[in-house]
């Protein structure tokens, strides 16, 4: 098994793209902490040790979080940042403050979680850090602005951070997902074919490959996962 024994904490673990990540991991071998901003962990993770009721913008919480991650599971080989969270809005009819909410949910959450998790990574000799980034990040649509700054802050965090961390075994990547197939998705875009957004467990198997210790060449990378968007 590709995580055979590894120990990796999964933040947003409780939403679409979270479970499904959780799962892949529990099957890979893995030990999986997985932490939340809602109290009570969803029936579909069980096998993992949940962490909730954490609001991952804060760095003191941040860093309880994911020191009570390594305890839980006995230290840890990679964290991967899924907390996160889309508005669509004008800047003609938005708001200035839906810029910070989501530089807050997107960026700020895997910042503090990354660096409350160097020292636990260093310790284990090396490890994995994952974040999820954004197609949409690169070119910003209509409406799209706030969301992609944020998630282009997210691909930036993700360069730094591989450049600095190279030297101790650290490898930092993103993937970059269009649209995945979850409930919200459907409810909100009813009209779409569903059939070419990208499956959750799909996002999660590159994941899984990036965790891995085939992929400790791969640093510093920005990887579209968009199936057929
Ligand atoms: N869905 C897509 O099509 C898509 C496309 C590209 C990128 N992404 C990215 O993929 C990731 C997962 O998306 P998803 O669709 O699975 O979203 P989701 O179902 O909303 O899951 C996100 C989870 O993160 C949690 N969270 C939000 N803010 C938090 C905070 N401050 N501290 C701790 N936990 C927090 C949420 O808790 P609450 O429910 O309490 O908010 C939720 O459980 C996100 O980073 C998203 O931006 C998604």
């Amino acid at each position: 098994m590709e995580l055979q024994g590894k120990r990796i904490a999964i933040t947003g673990a409780f939403g679409a793209l979270g479970q499904a990540m959780v799962r892949s991991a529990l099957d890979a071998g893995a030990l999986v902490a997985a932490i939340d901003r809602a109290p009570t962990a969803p029936a579909g993770i069980d096998g993992a040790s949940a962490i909730g009721g954490v609001d991952l913008a804060d760095a003191d919480a941040a860093r309880g979080a994911i020191d009570a991650a390594a305890h839980a599971i006995g230290g840890l080989n990679g964290l991967v940042n899924i907390a996160g969270t889309f508005r669509w809005e004008t800047l003609a009819d938005g708001s200035l403050d839906t810029w910070d909410l989501l530089y807050r949910i997107n960026l700020r959450t895997a910042l503090a979680t990354s660096k409350a998790a160097i020292t636990h990574l260093r310790a284990a000799g090396g490890g994995r850090i994952v974040n999820i980034g954004a197609g949409a990040a690169s070119k910003a649509g209509a409406g799209m602005g706030a969301y992609a700054a944020s998630k282009a802050g997210v691909a930036r965090l993700t360069e730094a951070l591989a450049e600095e961390l190279k030297d101790d075994s650290i490898t930092v990547n993103a993937v970059l997902p269009s649209i995945i197939d979850t409930a919200a998705n459907r409810a909100d875009m009813p009209k779409a074919d569903f059939s070419r957004w990208v499956q959750p467990a799909q996002l999660a198997a590159v994941i899984v490959f990036l965790l891995s210790d085939r992929a400790s060449a791969v640093t510093g990378a920005l990887l579209p996962v968009s199936g057929r968007v």
